[in-house]
């Protein structure tokens, strides 16, 4: 049977551990060529590449700092030397904390903003001219975004700066058929949840499922966004948190 993402390439950034790499692998199920981006994670990223190649697919991986313009630049011209055109970009990769907004030093603000907004903004940037039409770009915001806790302000608002230039890029190229969508996850294991265990018991009471996610199940949002069959859903702000008041 034919896989809805067959002849596909898609691109997951941050897919060498925690969702991204359950992103990685569940698309690479449904058929795409996957580019396993990562930043320090190597061996993470090598062993998704494996798991995707014993599992019949193909991929490659690529490392790049998504808040350093010019990395993003080279990685994606590492892209261009592959066979095929991009056609999918889940722009996963974010980084957490920081600390209560009054003390946040300059590196850590660099940081937050760096990663969690100007790296989707820079990885988006580079793949509107290179996706094929009827591609898909899938960025990442938080449950945090909506729910704001202290000492993670600055990470909600560089959420929020992603779910609002989702919406602009949703327009600026729904003209080629290119969807552009935000998922907002609420606390998911594995992923940056576990670095937190003080906030597990937290979160899980904040759902009527009692648990947190699971990253398979933020995956299969993903794979119906980067599908065809979601064709008409673009600009809009896709909340997987369990019904969580977090
Ligand atoms: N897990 C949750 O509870 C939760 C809840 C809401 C939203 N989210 C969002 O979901 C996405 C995935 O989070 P996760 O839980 O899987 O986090 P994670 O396990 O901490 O993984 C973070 C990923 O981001 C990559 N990354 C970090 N800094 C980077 C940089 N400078 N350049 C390029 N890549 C970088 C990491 O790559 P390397 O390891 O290679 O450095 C890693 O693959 C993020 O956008 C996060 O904000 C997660």
């Amino acid at each position: 049977m034919e896989k809805p993402l067959s002849d596909k390439v898609a691109l997951v950034t941050g897919s060498g551990r925690g969702i991204g790499r359950e992103i990685a692998l569940r698309l690479a199920d449904d058929g795409a060529t996957i580019i396993v981006h990562y930043a320090s994670s190597k061996a993470g990223a090598d062993d998704t590449v494996a798991e995707i190649e014993a599992r019949g697919g193909t991929a490659f991986a690529y490392r790049a700092d998504i808040a350093k313009r010019a990395e993003v630049a080279d990685l994606f011209r590492a892209i261009d030397r592959m066979p095929g055109h991009l056609d999918i970009v889940v722009n996963n990769a974010g980084i957490s904390g920081g600390g209560k907004l009054a003390d946040l030093k300059d590196a850590q603000v660099e940081t937050i903003v760096g990663v969690n907004m100007l790296g989707p903004l820079y990885v988006a940037s580079e793949a509107a001219s290179r996706l094929r039409d009827n591609g898909r770009i899938i960025n990442f915001s938080s449950s945090l975004a909506k729910y704001p806790m202290a000492g993670d302000g600055l990470y909600s608002a560089a959420k929020r700066a992603v779910e609002s230039f989702t919406e602009s890029w949703a327009r600026e190229l729904g003209a080629r058929g290119i969807t552009v969508n935000t998922v907002i996850p609420g606390a998911t294991s594995p992923g940056m949840m576990d670095n937190s265990s003080a906030h597990r018991a937290f979160f899980e009471n904040a759902s009527p499922f009692k648990r947190i996610g699971k990253a398979g199940e933020i995956a299969a949002v993903i794979a119906f966004l980067a599908s065809p069959e979601a064709s008409w859903v673009s600009g809009a702000q896709i909340l997987a948190n369990g019904a969580a008041n977090t």
